[in-house]
């Protein structure tokens, strides 16, 4: 069993990165409408990291016998103004994020909730490679996207990325 207040906010946290997910999907789908496939099958990437992300939460008050509460979604509703808006959108994002993970690590420890602060390490860390690559995709673009032929090269970097399962396993 855990903390009532816990278990609220690990439930708010599910619903969050349910909607990273969604946002993310959302700056994939307005690059494959630009033609950038590569930036496109990055946030497709991102978009399924952050459904395991979920999951994660999930799985983690179930194994507490802990009730999963499922709420609404926002939808992403974002205006992009050209093709460096999604990457600064989503660094200040992950930084939402990071924050949020954080409070309730805060929650956790004022209460001694070791078990949700150990749990909460892995996301500790996996904001920390968040927050860098979104802010490496912003400087990227600024280095290399100024003329057709830079942004063909980023795009087809980013369109290496590949899906990996995360390394926390519950
Ligand atoms: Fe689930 Fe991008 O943090």
């Amino acid at each position: 069993m855990l903390n009532q207040e816990i278990v609220k906010l690990l439930n708010e946290q599910l619903n969050k990165e349910l909607f990273s997910a969604y946002l993310y999907l959302d700056m994939a789908n307005y690059y494959a409408d630009q033609n950038l496939s590569g930036f496109e099958n990055w946030f497709f990437v991102q978009a399924q990291e952050e459904r395991d992300h979920a999951m994660l939460f999930r799985q983690y008050l179930l194994n507490n016998g802990e009730s999963v509460i499922l709420t609404e979604v926002a939808a992403p509703n974002e205006k992009y103004n050209d093709y460096k808006d999604p990457l600064v959108k989503a660094f200040n994002h992950e930084k939402y994020v990071t924050d949020s993970i954080n409070k309730i690590y805060e929650a956790a420890m004022k209460i001694k909730d070791f078990r949700t602060m150990q749990f909460l390490d892995w996301f500790v860390s996996e904001q920390g490679e968040e927050e860098k690559n979104a802010d490496d995709n912003i400087k990227k673009y600024d280095l290399f996207a100024g003329d057709p032929k830079g942004l063909y090269m980023l795009d087809s970097e980013m369109k290496a990325r590949v899906y990996t399962a995360p390394s926390l396993v519950l």
